[in-house]
């Protein structure tokens, strides 16, 4: 059976970017036809300043938020990174096969540490082993399937060269995966600057969706959405980006392609109000059942120490293989 990994980094609340992009999917497709794991992803949310006490925070909203999209324990694995150890072991032997140049290649390090740099911060070590730590999470497991968005095919492509380069060395020990993002909604951008994704933790608040928005709040920065100065609603990716990026959101929320809304819409209004709505009725069913789960918190604690333990024993017996294969002794 095709094995799918794949997690969300409790660096924010999470956004409609995630949601359309990754985590609508893993619940209505992927857990239904793979042997599938989803993982709130901790450790790399260490990679950046952080306070421990909102990363715990996020980390059990995020765990909950997975559920409430409809991620059913009895399908797949749900559980948290930091929980099982092997990722961490498998990280330190992906390190001695990575190279620094391809770890500092990678565009989303290049930017976040440009962004550090920027405010006269430093750059944590591990913001620039992250992806390495990724591949880790993927290769464990023996992952066939990633399900990303757009921005983290990058760091799939490294798990990819990673794995293959191990196996020449070592011997056969990973499966090299391959990233499947979605058609539509891989890139879901920010509705104040629609050239940069929208993103956890980025600074323009007002142009973020997040999941537990209230109608209200979703239906204004929808509408307060930047377009630009044309009339004609047609869909053009390089020229009309925020025009675009709503198009997608509309598609991607009612199951169309964003090309077979072009030149529906006669107005930007009418456009923006059919988006919010259709986002607003998206969500609403992840927010009720997230009202539900949070009013049982023991029920979701639950299913992350039995899905730890299931992730423990998938991913305990290629992690000791790859130990012996480069070189260990047998403990
Ligand atoms: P993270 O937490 O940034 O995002 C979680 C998932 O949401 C997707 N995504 C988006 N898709 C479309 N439009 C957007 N604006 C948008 N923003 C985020 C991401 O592509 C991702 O699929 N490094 C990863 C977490 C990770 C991981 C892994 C993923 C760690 N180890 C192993 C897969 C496999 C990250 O930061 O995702």
């Amino acid at each position: 059976m095709t094995r799918v990994f794949s997690g969300v980094k409790p660096t924010g609340h999470l956004t409609l970017g995630n949601y359309l992009g990754a985590v609508r999917r893993w619940a209505e497709v992927d857990q239904h036809r793979t042997d599938a794991l989803f993982c709130v992803v901790d450790l790399h949310a260490l990679t950046v300043d952080h306070d421990p006490a909102r990363v715990r925070r996020l980390s059990r909203q995020a765990a909950t938020l997975l559920l409430a999209s409809g991620l059913d324990p009895e399908l797949c694995t749900v559980f948290v990174q930091s929980h099982v150890d092997e990722h961490a072991r498998l990280s330190y032997l992906l390190e001695c096969v990575a190279t620094d140049g391809e770890a500092r290649r990678m565009i989303q390090y290049k930017e976040k540490a440009a962004r550090e740099r920027e405010r006269g911060g430093s750059v944590r070590l591990s913001l620039l082993t992250y992806p390495v730590l990724m591949a880790a999470d993927i290769l464990a497991y023996g992952a066939d399937e990633v399900p990303v968005g757009d921005d983290q095919t990058q760091h799939v492509e490294l798990t990819r060269d990673l794995a293959v380069r191990f196996n020449q060395r070592y011997g056969q020990t990973f499966v090299v995966p391959r990233a499947t993002p979605p058609k539509v909604g891989a890139r879901v951008m920010n509705l104040q600057d629609p050239t940069s994704k929208m993103g956890k933790t980025d600074d323009v608040g007002p142009g973020i969706v997040y999941l537990l928005d209230e109608p209200d709040v979703v239906r204004k920065k929808v509408m307060r959405a930047v377009t630009d100065s044309g009339r004609d609603v047609v869909y053009d990716r390089e020229e009309r980006p925020g025009l675009a990026n709503l198009l997608e959101i509309l598609a991607a929320c009612t199951g169309g392609a964003p090309e077979d809304l072009s030149g529906v819409y006669e107005s930007y209004g009418a456009l923006k109000k059919d988006t919010a709505e259709a986002v607003v009725e998206v969500l609403r069913p992840v927010q009720e059942k997230h009202k539900e789960l949070c009013a049982d918190p023991s029920y979701v604690e639950g299913v992350l120490r039995l899905g730890a333990e299931k992730a423990r024993e998938m991913a305990r017996p290629r992690v000791d293989e790859a130990y012996r294969a480069i070189g260990l002794l047998a403990g």
